[in-house]
């Protein structure tokens, strides 16, 4: 397993329930994944230092976690040393790594996304926003981890943003037309021909309550989605997820791995806001919390063409809420070095390393995400209050968390346009 988030930490206790799997070794991990699988001090984005650490321990299956080794090739890089590697080769990964590429690709395959305008001139770009409706939609074209869009009403916002991002030589803005309607996070398994969706989850970007403040790399989320209509995930797969699939194969660069569709649920029916070419977190958390079908097998058949022999998934019945507990100052600037404490936790909930080391034999803070606390529920409620009674037994000196994921879905108040 590449990276070191609580999505990677998900991942690895769902493959420690899949009986096929004989030993887990991450890298580089955190004081979660110290306590379930072997953690080794190399750089996930370093194809050839990973490629030594996957010959040293003799590893079946490469799983890449994060967005960074992916476009910088690292896939690529296992798989020509003959190991089987899920997650897409670079060329593939542009899907999340450009933009403009992935608005290149929704064109070629039918897919219905928001209009959308490149500028590399900042003039140009200024007078484009002048003459678009709000609210303006602004984007920088390489990766960003999150942060780099900006939503908002006021005009000379958006156009200091557009200035901003173009101000680096050889930088691309987008702009793009505002969709309306609540968001879905889809994620399909494929091999670069089948595809199999996961179930549907929701997650909260920004950092504060009521969608306040600054974006993040995600704050909590939910699933499934009690308030999305039952042909939704058909129709995605049908007219999003299997047609640009296709495309990729199409183009000689396959996608194979985790497809990740985030949508606006508009007026108009289902639109890509974006793609991503791995795993989302926190979405994981709540997805493979509910996810019965054993993970190693489901991996492998996607890395090695076979998924669609793969019998059909297996869900346990409820719901999952996954509460993110960050450092202070996050995300501008968080802290770390704090002691994290774990008191007892309520069966059913689990928590989720990403920004933790162990130093002197306890756990400290490490990043700005520390860690989320996941737990299973019959039903939307109950998962809330179990994953808000773990939070209560964490202890971390300036954190915060959101107090309103999934609030509105289970009180019954989350509406489509
Ligand atoms: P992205 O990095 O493309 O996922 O954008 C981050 C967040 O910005 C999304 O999750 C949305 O909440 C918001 N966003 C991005 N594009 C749009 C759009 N065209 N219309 C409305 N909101 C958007
Ligand atoms: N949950 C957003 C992301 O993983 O990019």
């Amino acid at each position: 397993m590449l990276g070191s988030g609580a999505r990677e930490h998900a991942l690895l206790l769902a493959l420690t329930r899949d009986p096929s799997v004989s030993g887990l070794v991450c890298a580089p991990g955190n004081a979660g994944t110290l306590a379930i699988a072997e953690n080794r001090q190399v750089d996930p984005a370093d194809g050839p230092a990973v490629v030594a650490l996957v010959a040293e321990v003799g590893a079946d299956l490469v799983v890449v976690g994060p967005e960074v080794p992916l476009v910088a090739g690292v896939a690529d890089a296992v798989r020509a040393a003959g190991t089987p590697c899920f997650g897409p080769g670079a060329e593939a990964a542009q899907i999340e790594g450009s933009k403009s590429f992935a608005k290149q690709v929704m064109a070629a395959a039918g897919v219905a996304t928001a209009a959308a305008a490149t500028f590399t001139s900042a003039d140009d770009c200024a007078v484009h926003l002048a003459g678009a409706p709000a609210p303006y939609v602004v984007k920088a074209d390489g990766l960003a981890a999150g942060k780099g869009v900006h939503v908002g009403t006021e005009l000379a916002a958006a156009t200091a943003f557009a200035r901003d991002v173009l101000a680096e030589t050889g930088s691309t803005a987008i702009v793009e037309a505002f969709l309306d309607g609540p968001e879905v996070s889809l994620f399909a398994l494929t091999d670069g021909t089948a595809v199999v969706p996961l179930l549907p989850a929701q997650d909260f970007k920004r950092v504060g309550d009521g969608d306040r403040g600054p974006n993040t790399g995600g704050m909590g989320a939910y699933a499934p989605l009690p308030w999305l209509p039952a042909d939704a995930v058909d129709q995605v797969e049908q007219h999003v997820l299997q047609p640009v699939v296709d495309e990729m194969r199409r183009r000689g660069t396959p996608f194979q791995g985790l497809l990740y569709a985030g949508l606006a649920m508009t007026s108009s029916g289902p639109q890509v806001i974006e793609f991503n070419c791995r795993f989302g977190d926190p979405e994981t958390q709540v997805v493979l919390a509910l996810l019965e079908t054993p993970l190693a097998g489901l991996l492998l058949a996607c890395a090695t063409g076979t998924l669609a022999d793969a019998a059909p998934l297996v869900w346990r019945d409820g719901s999952a809420v996954t509460v993110v507990m960050a450092a202070e100052g996050y995300p501008a600037k968080p802290t770390s070095g704090d002691v994290v404490s774990i008191g007892p936790l309520p069966e059913g909930v689990e928590v989720l390393h990403a920004g933790t080391r162990i130093e002197d034999g306890a756990v400290v803070s490490s990043g700005g995400r520390v860690l989320s606390v996941t737990a299973v529920g019959d039903d939307l409620a109950q998962a809330r209050t179990l994953a808000y009674d773990g939070i209560a037994a964490v202890e971390l000196r300036g954190a915060h968390w959101r107090t309103d994921i999934a609030r509105a879905a289970a009180a019954g108040e989350v509406r489509l346009p």
